[in-house]
């Protein structure tokens, strides 16, 4: 202690410290030093524990959404590989092996199911990411589970999960689904529209052109790419130039993207146009299944209006009969030409818009849901916002209905029964709707 007082009566000077040369202080700055080196490697130590035991695992969702790439997923091993060729295994005589991306997703949920009751072996692939209730997608995942179809947890950037789903199983299509969907988001998490609609399109496309068989592809983008196109109904023809949010233009971008793969590795690819899906197991952050949550809540909801007073109108098309339109598509789709990476052919392209060709206006929805849920509204007419909306959406599907025998047969009416038939008992079994 006595070999310490000096130095508590030190000037405080660094300076001093480094003139002197007492060997008592070298000893004391050498124990100091290591004391100090010590401590910090403990919470050196600490940090990384921390990092370790809170990084994100196969069941954790990070709250922060620009934090989604960083995640990482368990995926492999024997028992993991038998599941997914299990699921993948075709069951029908001329059935074909399909990974579906979005698996947990809205429409995802129900294409697997179909593909799956027809026979046909169906992988899932989903992030189970937080843009909307995950429980939701957990619930949709359980339901898939039960008809046999396992829905790998993973994201579609990963491309040693992608190219090690293409080892185990010799998928003969991919039904690309996974995607940041909704035009709003855009303004709180543009990243995550570039994340999955772009890069992880790319980093699809590039498994699949490498593979072996290489699949033929029919993967989703949307009407949103029409933006604010005037002439009506929106024919494939059309402009789309006119992007009227981020995420119209990384649908749009992504189409670019895949004539490219078409044209250089020769993959067979088909875009699908969806126009305003709705039905059972929807989408949380769509206008029906908000509006159908808060009259209930009794509290007031946003009906947009355009320009001029002018209506705002939705092309809405039932779940099953986008369905059909998704499997018509696959089954229509010719193989891919390449191999090894090269282009051996010209290879099939398509594009297709899957809408009901009957625009409803959004005040006609709600009376329905009036009407079905016999609660009246609380309304509230503002004008549109510019932040993603269009006033209106118009499909021609005569392309589809000759080349795929798609024919739309659900009408507003009867499937918002459907639908809220679906919500009363899934939110009445002990689930909160979310928001
Ligand atoms: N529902 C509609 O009205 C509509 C209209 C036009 C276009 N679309 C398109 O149809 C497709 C399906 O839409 P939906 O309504 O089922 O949406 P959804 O959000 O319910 O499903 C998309 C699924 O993809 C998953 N996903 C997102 N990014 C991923 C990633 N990087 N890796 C792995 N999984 C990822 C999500 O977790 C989600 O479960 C999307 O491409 C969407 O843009 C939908």
């Amino acid at each position: 202690m006595s070999q310490l007082k000096h130095l508590d009566n030190s000037p405080p000077t660094p300076g001093k410290f480094k003139m002197d040369k007492s060997p008592y202080i070298h000893r004391l700055r050498w124990h100091g030093s290591l004391a100090k080196l010590t401590f910090w490697s403990f919470i050196f130590l600490g940090l990384i524990l921390i990092f370790f035991f809170r990084s994100p695992s196969s069941n954790s969702l990070p709250s922060d959404p620009s934090r989604r790439s960083l995640r990482t997923y368990n995926w492999g091993g024997p028992a993991w590989e038998k599941r997914v060729r299990s699921s993948a295994r075709v069951r029908s005589r001329h059935g074909m092996s399909v990974l579906v991306t979005g698996a947990a997703g809205f429409v995802g949920t129900h294409v697997s199911a179909a593909l799956k009751r027809r026979g046909d072996g169906v992988l899932g692939l989903d992030c189970f990411n937080d843009y909307y209730d995950p429980s939701l997608k957990r619930a949709r995942q359980a339901l898939l589970d039960r008809s046999g179809v396992f829905i790998v947890e993973g994201d579609i950037n990963d491309s040693a999960l992608l190219s090690k789903l293409f080892e185990v199983v010799a998928f003969t299509h991919v039904m690309h689904l996974a995607a940041q969907a909704g035009v709003r988001y855009a303004m709180e998490n543009p990243g995550s529209y570039v994340h999955s609609n772009i890069a992880g399109l790319v980093n699809l496309l590039e498994v699949c052109k490498n593979a072996n068989p290489q699949p033929a592809i029919v993967w989703a983008s949307s009407s949103s790419v029409y933006g604010l196109n005037t002439k009506v109904p929106f024919s494939e023809r059309d402009r789309t130039d006119q992007p009227a949010s981020l995420y119209a233009a990384t649908k749009k971008a992504g189409e670019e993207i895949a004539h490219t793969y078409n044209h250089i590795y020769g993959l067979s690819l088909t875009g699908l146009r969806f126009f305003t899906v709705y039905g059972p197991w929807g989408r949380p952050d769509m206008a029906y299944f908000f509006f159908t949550r808060d009259i209930l809540k009794g509290k007031t909801i946003p009906i947009f209006e355009a320009a001029n007073h002018g209506t705002v109108a939705r092309d809405f098309t039932y779940i099953d009969d986008i369905v059909k339109g998704c499997l018509a598509s696959l089954d229509t789709a010719e193989k891919s030409t390449g191999s090894g990476g090269k282009k051996k052919g010209p290879a099939q392209l398509r594009v297709f818009n899957l809408g009901n060709t009957s625009p409803v206006p959004v005040s006609d929805l709600v009376t329905i849901l009036e009407r079905l849920l016999k609660v009246k509204a609380k309304r509230n007419i503002m004008k549109l916002p510019r932040n993603g909306d269009v006033p209106f959406t118009h499909a021609n599907i005569s392309s589809a209905q000759r080349e795929l025998g798609y024919k739309p047969t659900t009408d507003l009416q009867t499937g918002l029964k459907k639908f809220v038939r679906w919500y009363v008992s899934y939110y009445s079994g002990g689930k909160k709707a979310s928001g």
